[in-house]
């Protein structure tokens, strides 16, 4: 089998130690990526501009050897995209003119993604054909229940009320703006696996805020149909789960059928998901951000305690969430050593 460790290991091959790549590896704490930031004020126009975007990804492969590429751009580019105003605001993040009505799904519009997207998948040709050929380039796209998050919110939240309301009290409309963001987000993954995305990951962030009762129906069964859907047109094309927050709800998503690995947030204990995840698929996760922060022994014990649970099964070694701005990029370099000079031990 070819493609690296990574896909190898998606694949369901073993290695002496697990491939590392990290959430949100490229970005603020780097500052070869502050320097190319600056060229340009808007966020969505620098992730539109393809040798910029493949500048920036590149960067941490450069830097630290990584596994894994994944190709620089927002989750908001969908939204942005079906023509929905959507811009990120310096400071305080990302803002979207809030969708308030199910009348206004009907302006929304799949037709002009591709084109508006050519930039993100003009960045992953360039990216593949820059990347060593053991390096796995992931595509990656927002999961739909997240992305309605921002579009019902017009941007981030504490309690997503507005969403919530929505989707509980009109679920019928909120199953059509579901079902559209599916649609769009197949097609977004499949030009991805065109361009050159060996595999690809779908953030659903926001998973955590729902009841479990409510999970299948907003958030896993839409992934599912994502992962089939994108099976049929793009076979073979490994997708990755990260539903972020769902504590024991993350034994639904154990679907090796549809998801080549599950993603885990820091809040699901190594120990419990090396036994009920790892038996049926590929974990990948889950060191705190912070500890990457804090470097040094701390960091060194908790990658290590990881390791030693979830490194003798199937296992991509990775964040519970993305690097945050305030990582000092040396931890980074010591983070891929410890993972790479892992000795699997008694566990
Ligand atoms: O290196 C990588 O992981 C690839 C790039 C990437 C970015 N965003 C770049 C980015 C990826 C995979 C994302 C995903 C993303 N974007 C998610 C899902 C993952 C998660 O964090 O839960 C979400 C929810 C978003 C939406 C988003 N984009 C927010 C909330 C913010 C503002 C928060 C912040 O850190 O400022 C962004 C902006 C953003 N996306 C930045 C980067 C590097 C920072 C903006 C900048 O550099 O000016």
């Amino acid at each position: 089998m070819t493609g690296g460790k990574l896909l190898q290991t998606l694949g369901g091959v073993r290695f002496p130690t697990p491939p590392v790549w990290l959430m949100r590896q490229a970005g603020r704490y780097l500052p070869e990526y502050r320097a190319v930031r600056a060229t340009t004020r808007s966020f969505l126009e620098f992730c539109y501009t393809p040798d910029k975007a493949t500048e920036v990804t590149l960067q941490p492969i450069k830097r630290f050897g990584l596994d894994a590429a994944i190709i620089f751009s927002d989750i908001l580019v969908i939204p942005d995209a079906l023509g929905q105003r959507t811009w990120f605001e310096e400071g305080e993040g990302p803002k979207l003119q809030p969708l308030t009505d199910p009348a206004e799904f009907g302006q929304l519009s799949r037709a002009r993604l591709p084109e508006h997207l050519a930039p993100v998948y003009e960045a992953i040709r360039a990216t593949r054909a820059a990347l060593p050929k053991e390096t796995a380039l992931l595509g990656f796209a927002g999961a739909p229940f997240t992305l309605a998050c921002y579009m019902i919110e017009g941007g981030g939240s504490r309690d997503f009320h507005k969403v919530k309301h929505w989707a509980y009290s009109h679920p019928d409309s909120f199953g059509l703006l579901i079902d559209l963001l599916v649609e769009a987000v197949v097609d977004h993954l499949g030009h991805q696996v065109d361009a050159g995305a060996d595999a690809v990951q779908l953030f659903d962030s926001w998973a955590g805020i729902l009841p479990e009762s409510q999970l299948f129906r907003w958030s896993l069964e839409p992934m599912t149909r994502i992962a089939s859907l994108l099976r049929e047109r793009r076979p073979g094309t490994p997708v990755i789960a990260f539903p972020r927050a769902v504590g024991p709800a993350a034994l639904m998503y154990r679907r090796p059928e549809e998801f080549a690995a599950l993603s885990i947030d820091t809040g699901i204990g190594a120990h419990w998901a090396a036994r009920e995840l790892q038996s049926h698929i590929v974990v990948q996760g889950n060191l705190d951000p912070m500890m990457l922060v804090v470097g040094g022994s701390a960091l060194e014990e908790e990658a290590t305690r990881i390791l030693d649970k979830l490194g003798h099964g199937s296992f991509v070694f990775n964040l519970g969430h993305g690097v945050v701005p305030q990582t000092p990029p040396d931890h980074v370099a010591q983070l891929v050593e410890i993972v790479r000079n892992w000795k699997p031990g008694a566990a």
